[in-house]
């Protein structure tokens, strides 16, 4: 196992140990790529969105928000192109019955050889140590120049087959490249299918399939059905945006990598509604601007990158993402699209509904074009857990385990800790525990030696550990412990709450 597999498991069974993330429905064995977000989970998930929600519609006076529901009219989902289009490429291994996504299996392919690439480079670190130019030896080493020319060709044949959608194509890539079941290791596989992700249901007492609906697969068409009456009713002037975060389901395949791919999961979506011909100026604003939030954040930049699109979408003139470093591997984070008038225009000819805009300022009516950010709340989180994951080795030759999450997104902004429960310090504590509660998410914790109790709120990670001892009870004075440095400062008591909104208020990283 690579020390990186190896991190990733130890950051799935932290989530669980400390009440992040279980399995979805676990005493039945568990619904697979669904899960729950337990009493830490919750909170830092809200916190993300507060995060999102307060950049979005906050600080931009031109973006409001919206909470459209999940079951839309089918034709929707027609108008959209998701009936259609919204297809995975599927093949089935005939020994081991198991089902995988045939791009994925290419994706794992390439993956190996990147990890390839990455050995020769350790190993050439360890030899020539400070004197190693990681770069020179990038473009020079040829085992790393056929490991990477192997890519390239790999990445072209299966680009060339999407492009043409030829699935045989596909199948023979698979052949060539003798990619086998991961499980099995078998390579007796069947042809490849295209199959649709969404799932439907039926929508009251009538069982006819004009009743079938579906549960939306993205939140972004609640925003374009309701495009005119956001702009009419909030007379918005374009450019502006509509903000939305809200489930979305997909009936995925490939059920692993924890949250990174779920089938019920949360999106955080703005369409930003502007004048035909400004979208690519437009494009560029939002891909700067959302890297810059993501930046924020604190996260080292290294996890940070842009992958642009060479195949676009139909309706696209201009798509990226923004990847992020996982502990398997760069993989897409957040989605930003330049969409055209494509949605709009469906919507328009699917209901037969005017969906245009009178511009007062060229006096002209046009159907806006859309810069959309979709941004995978559930992927937001595992990024936030697995850079905020630290096991620190101490003096004492002990391991703390802390999550070094930025203080404003933790679960519990301060732990109240009396060091005894006796000679009164309890009763004390209390009090400034009711008393911080009122302004800030707190705990109480009074059981167990007080190293303990820190290592616990370090592994969920509380910024702040406030200690009443049995000088607080003379000077109203207490120990400040902080989560990264352990430093620790003796403040008065009148001074806590000032203290704790300067290190995690939200206010602080807005900008
Ligand atoms: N409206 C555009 C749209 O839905 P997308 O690239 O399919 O675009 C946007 O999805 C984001 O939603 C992705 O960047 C990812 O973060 C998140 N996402 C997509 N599928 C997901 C899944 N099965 N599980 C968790 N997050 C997912």
């Amino acid at each position: 196992m690579s020390a990186n597999q190896d991190t990733f498991k130890k950051i799935i069974s932290h989530s669980k140990e400390y009440g992040f993330i279980f399995q979805s429905s676990e005493i039945y064995d568990g619904l697979s790529a669904v899960y729950d977000y337990a009493q830490n989970g919750v909170e830092l998930k809200n916190n993300i969105k507060k995060y999102w929600w307060a950049s979005m519609v906050q600080m931009n006076d031109n973006i409001v928000g919206l909470d459209s529901s999940i079951l839309m009219h089918p034709k929707t989902w027609k108008a959209s192109g998701h009936v259609d289009a919204f297809n995975d490429p599927l093949i089935d291994n005939k020994d081991s019955k198991l089902r995988y996504r045939a791009d994925v299996l290419i994706e794992d392919q390439i993956t190996k050889i990147e990890s390839k690439i990455q050995k020769e480079i350790n190993k050439a670190k360890k030899r020539f140590g400070d004197s190693f130019d990681e770069q020179q030896f990038i473009k020079t080493n040829h085992r790393v120049l056929d490991n990477k020319k192997k890519i390239d060709d790999i990445t072209k044949a299966m680009k060339k087959c999407f492009d043409d959608d030829d699935l045989v194509e596909l199948k023979k890539l698979i052949d060539n490249l003798g990619i086998s079941d991961p499980v099995s290791g078998s390579k007796n596989w069947t042809e490849i299918k295209q199959f649709n992700l969404m799932f439907s249901t039926k929508i009251g007492a009538s069982s006819d399939s004009a009743s079938e609906i579906y549960l939306r697969p993205e939140t972004a068409q609640g925003i374009f059905v309701n495009f005119l009456n956001v702009q009419k009713s909030s007379r918005k002037k374009i450019p502006f945006g509509i903000a939305q975060i809200g489930k979305a389901f997909r009936n995925e395949i490939i059920a692993r990598q924890f949250i990174f791919r779920m089938r019920e999961f949360e999106q955080m979506e703005m369409q930003f509604f502007v004048k035909p011909g400004t979208q690519s100026e437009w494009y560029k604003k939002w891909k700067e601007s959302r890297m810059n939030w993501h930046k924020s954040l604190g996260i080292s930049e290294d996890n940070y990158r842009f992958h642009d699109h060479d195949k676009l979408a139909h309706y696209a003139d201009a798509a990226c993402d923004i990847e992020f470093k996982f502990p398997f591997g760069f993989k897409e984070l957040e989605g930003i699209h330049s969409r055209t008038n494509f949605d709009l225009t469906q919507h328009e000819s699917h209901s037969g509904r005017k969906l245009k805009y009178f511009d007062p300022e060229i006096s002209e009516s046009y159907v806006p074009y859309v810069v959309e950010t979709s941004i995978g709340l559930d992927r937001m989180f595992l990024a936030i857990l697995s850079s905020s994951y630290v096991e620190e080795e101490l003096e004492n030759d002990s391991i703390r385990t802390v999550l070094k999450i930025p203080p404003f997104l933790a679960p519990q902004k301060a732990a109240i800790l009396p060091l005894v429960k006796k000679d009164g310090l309890s009763e004390y504590a209390r009090k400034i525990f009711d008393n911080l509660k009122i302004y800030f998410n707190v705990t109480f914790d009074e059981k167990d030696a007080i190293g303990r109790r820190y290592r616990r709120q370090d592994a969920i990670g509380t910024p702040i550990c406030i200690t009443i001892d049995h000088d607080s009870i003379k000077d109203d004075s207490v120990t400040l412990r902080f989560r990264d440095s352990m430093e620790q400062i003796r403040i008065s008591v009148s001074k806590l709450r000032s203290e704790i909104d300067k290190c995690t208020s939200l206010s602080n990283w807005l900008n």
